[in-house]
């Protein structure tokens, strides 16, 4: 017999960026997931890590809601596996439409709901369908993932550097100055990476400047549209509420795009199912592209969610106890790190108020430890929390941001009792630096 041809030793060759189409010679790989991945590393050669990067859900901590699971399953036995419709499962975008209209009070056409497998492909899809080469896209820093997309379309980015004091959030007034001739402006509510959310008078002061600059222009010319990324809508605390465009201002459905899904409300970030709501010559447009990249999401599962959406008392139920889950583990991040502020200690945090998210500062940056490390800065002051207690967040930095000593802390994959352990060992690490 022959033996095998080695194919490894033809790949042998010197890497030159001309291999590459234009838009692939930059980085475009998110930041977060080399974090992510050197945490992994660390957890697989023994290391302690307290794991506060990825926007995930470790199975041990956040389980998807069992009937979903039987429903998917059964589904699967049912032979749902064959290819889906393009534009998404029947009964999953009727579930969706009934859904926003309880919840929202907004009944949608359906030819206005389109699924793909997760928020990422409905996203990029819009782009497709309304963001030529040049075009100005408008977003506020920090967020997740925005300058990727951009990039990925050759699109004139317009990042708004936003403040803890407007929650992180853009405001009408940063908004404004770029508005003109922008073609979309991309807003997320509850926010990656903040864990904050808009208020009403917030959303309804870009809603309006919306509706003005879309009044001012032809119908000959493209319009202002706004991508509303709401996949944490169903988790917000106390007060706190979500809004979106359409619910505020209905006269500005022709140009918004709401985006939404199970990944994260329902711990599925591993199942690939989101959905859109669109104006319907907006959706065909998205569904057209769909059928190039083939990012339906899985037709059992599409399957499984509808008949989930649709027992609004499974829904109520695990929303319930996951919120309270997620609440329970932010709000106790909180709580210590208040307890070291009273103390004297350099750090800030914004209370709780959605998605699964704290924001926290440590003003350590630029300080030197007493055994003479400096940290110089946000990445040197993350990987002093890392090596010294264990703990690993992502700093503002990976969302866009120019803050320093700002990180965001996730709580998918952390239980209460990670929680109290490393909480001591941030406070020793953070006794060891001169302030
Ligand atoms: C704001 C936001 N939108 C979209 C996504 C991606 O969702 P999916 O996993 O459904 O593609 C994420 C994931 O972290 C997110 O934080």
């Amino acid at each position: 017999m022959s033996s095998n041809i080695d194919i490894q030793k033809f790949y042998n060759y010197e890497i030159n960026k001309n291999r590459y189409a234009v838009i692939a010679q930059a980085e475009f790989g998110p930041q977060i997931l080399r974090i992510a991945t050197e945490v992994q590393e660390l957890k697989a050669q023994g290391e302690t890590v307290y794991d506060f990067t990825v926007g995930d859900f470790m199975p041990a901590q956040f389980r998807i809601p069992k009937f979903l699971q039987e429903k998917i399953k059964k589904a699967i036995d049912d032979g749902e596996t064959h290819y889906p419709p393009g534009k998404g499962v029947l009964s999953l975008r009727k579930a969706v439409q009934s859904m926003y209209s309880r919840k929202f009070g907004m009944d949608f056409p359906l030819d206005s709901f389109v699924i793909a497998s997760g928020a990422r492909p409905l996203l990029y899809s819009l782009y497709r369908a309304v963001v030529d080469p040049g075009d100005k896209v408008i977003y506020a820093v920090p967020s997740w993932n925005n300058h990727y997309y951009v990039h990925l379309f050759s699109a004139n980015g317009i990042a708004i550097q936003a403040d803890r004091e407007t929650r992180f959030l853009p405001t009408k007034e940063a908004i404004q100055p770029h508005i003109k001739d922008a073609t979309l402006i991309v807003l997320n509510s509850p926010l990656n990476p903040s864990g904050t959310v808009f208020s009403k008078e917030a959303l309804e002061g870009i809603c309006d400047m919306v509706l003005e600059e879309n009044q001012r222009r032809s119908p000959e010319q493209k319009p202002l549209y706004i991508a509303y990324d709401q996949i944490y809508w169903q988790i917000t605390f106390g007060d706190f509420e979500h809004y979106s465009p359409v619910d505020l201002r209905p006269e500005l459905a022709p140009f918004t795009v709401l985006i939404d899904g199970v990944s994260k409300s329902y711990a599925g970030t591993g199942l690939r199912v989101g959905w859109a709501a669109a104006p319907p010559d907006i959706a065909a447009k998205m569904v057209s592209s769909f059928g190039h990249s083939g990012c339906w999401a899985p037709r059992a599962e599409q399957v499984g969610v509808a008949e989930f959406l649709n027992n609004e008392t499974e829904v109520v139920k695990h929303q319930k106890e996951f919120n309270n889950g997620v609440h329970a583990r932010l709000e106790l991040i909180y709580k210590h790190l208040n307890g070291m502020k009273d103390e004297g200690f350099p750090i800030d945090a914004i209370e709780p108020m959605g998605a699964i998210y704290l924001s926290v500062y440590f003003g350590i940056v630029g300080k030197t430890t007493k055994s003479g490390r400096v940290l110089t800065d946000n990445e040197e002051a993350r990987k002093y929390l890392l090596e010294r207690t264990g703990l690993a967040a992502i700093p503002f930095y990976a969302f866009g941001s120019d803050k320093i000593g700002w990180f965001r802390f996730s709580v998918g994959s952390v239980s209460i009792k990670d929680i109290n352990e490393v909480m001591p060992k941030l406070r020793e690490a953070l006794n060891e630096i001169e302030f």
